[in-house]
This record gives C-alpha cells, structure tokens and sequence, in this order.
C-alpha cells in the first residue's frame, strides 16, 4: 500500500493584502448557495478565554474576521453568542463599505439572529441602530405575542417547530437573495449546523496559546455519531495564529 501523501506547507515572507485575502476567501459562485462558519480556538482546543470568544481573538484573527463579513449577504448568530458577547448593530467599517459598493453589494450585511425563545431585547441597538434591517429566524411554538414585539424593528422568519430548522433557514435566507451565508456561532448553534449537515465551509483561527482545561469547544451539546469531512484550503500564517480553511468535500445538502 502506498504511503498517504504528506506535503510541507511552505512559509511565504510575503505579507498578503486585503484583497489577496478577499480572493482567497471568495466562492466560485455568488449566487449559488454557501454557509461558512467562523470559529477562533486555542491550540488546546478552547473556544473562549474568560468565557469569551473575543478575548481569545488577536489583531491578524481581526482582521480576517472583518474581511470574511465583508464577503457576506448575511451574518447568522445564535442569540447565546449575541448575548455573551454583546454583539451591537451589525455596520462594518468605511473601507468594507466603499468596497462592497464597489462590487454591487449593499453597503452592510443583513444579522440574522437565531433564537427559539426570543429572548431579545426589540429595542436594544442591534435592532435600533441597524442599517439594514435585522432578521429574527425563530420557531413556530414561539407565541405570536412574543414575534410581535419585533415586526417593527425586524423581519421575523420562522424555520422550525421548537429548533430552528437550519435546512429550511438556509432556503428561506436564500430565497431572500441571502446566498452567501456566514455564522460566526455559537457553539450549541454549530451543533445543528453539523447535525443537520448545512455546513459548507469552516473557518478555524487556531491562536498559539494554551488555555488549559474547562473551556468549551467550538462545539456543543450531546453527543451525535456522525462524521463530515473537509479538505484543507489554505493555511495563512500570522505571528500567533494559523487561519485555516476548510471546505467540505461533499457538497452540503441544500
Ligand atoms: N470561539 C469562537 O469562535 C466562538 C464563537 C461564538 C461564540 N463563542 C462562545 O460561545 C459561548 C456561547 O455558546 P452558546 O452555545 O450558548 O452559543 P449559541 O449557539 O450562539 O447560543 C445558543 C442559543 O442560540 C439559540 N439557538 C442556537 N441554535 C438554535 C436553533 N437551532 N434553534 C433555535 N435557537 C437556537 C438559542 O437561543 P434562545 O435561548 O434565545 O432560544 C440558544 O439558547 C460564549 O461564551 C461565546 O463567547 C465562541
């Protein structure tokens, strides 16, 4: 039996740009449907430091971070990763608008937030402040009372019964015109996204550090059997992180 192919990825010193990065990131097709998910861990696996995501985050996963919603039509989040993590209104910075004007795109993103008990605040920034406006993707068992309180400041889609369906939500988004779809988590979110199989990319920055025991994975909740495989990208290089990108050798079911 031949040997399975191992290949040393090569270190460039030529430091890449934006749009490098832009390209390298790009899909085929804008109009075809894709879900790329973004995750950040430690070398030991811990998807937060002090409990939060960002505190394990570094300038250069920063800026990828930036470069991936700039490539986006929706950034999907789960509301425990909203919560935790304050999110704010999704507006991207002046460059990211100036060139998604420039390629047809509208200046920001949709946020589209993933909640079945609604626990949100309506009249929080990340509805008031919003530039382009936000969609709720919740349940049907979530009382019509409780998706009221949210038909002035956003577009309420309901995909599921008691979960949120991540088959129908990336149909319904889709049709939108939503085709490029970008969560950046959270883990218990992640979960469904794998179970129900609508993952088509990931994007891991893995940061040089140990965080040690007790921190959760970039995935959560119980056990399923399954298996996905992905291949391998590309690997950037930073001075603490590798950015890793991963696509799934099957093509995801919708
Ligand atoms: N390392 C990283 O890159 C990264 C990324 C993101 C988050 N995090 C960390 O992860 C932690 C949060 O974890 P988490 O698992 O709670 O995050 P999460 O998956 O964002 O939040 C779970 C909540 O999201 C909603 N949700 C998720 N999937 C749903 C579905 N299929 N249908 C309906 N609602 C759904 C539910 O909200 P309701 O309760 O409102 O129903 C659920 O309670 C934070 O510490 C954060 O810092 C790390």
């Amino acid at each position: 039996m031949s040997k399975p192919r191992i290949t040393l990825l090569q270190q460039s010193t030529a430091d890449v740009t934006d749009e490098e990065i832009l390209d390298l990131y790009s899909t085929p097709d804008r109009s075809s449907p894709w879900l790329r998910v973004n995750f950040i861990s430690s070398i030991d696996g811990a998807a937060t430091a002090n409990g939060l995501s960002g505190d394990l985050g570094s300038p250069a996963d920063r800026r990828v971070f930036d470069l991936l919603r700039r490539l986006s039509d929706v950034i999907v989040v789960g509301a425990g990763t909203v919560r935790a993590e304050g999110y704010g209104p999704m507006r991207l910075d002046d460059a990211s608008v100036e060139w998604r004007m420039q390629h047809g795109l509208p200046p920001h993103p949709v946020f589209a937030i993933v909640s079945s008990s609604l626990n949100l605040d309506p009249e929080s920034a990340i509805f008031t402040g919003a530039p382009i406006r936000p969609i709720v993707v919740t349940v049907d068992e979530v009382s019509e009372r409780r998706r009221e309180r949210f038909s002035e400041v956003a577009d309420v889609l309901v995909a599921g019964r008691s979960s949120v369906d991540t088959v129908l939500m990336r149909q319904s988004l889709c049709r939108r015109g939503l085709t490029q779809m970008h969560c950046e988590g959270g883990p218990s979110f992640f979960a469904d996204l794998i179970r129900e199989d609508t993952v088509d990319e990931l994007c891991l920055t893995v940061r040089s550090v140990l965080e040690g025991p007790g921190a959760p994975r970039i995935v959560a909740g119980a056990p399923v059997e399954l298996r996905r495989d992905f291949d391998v990208v590309h690997a950037l290089n930073a001075d603490d992180a590798l950015l890793l990108r991963y696509v799934r050798k099957a093509a995801a079911k919708v």
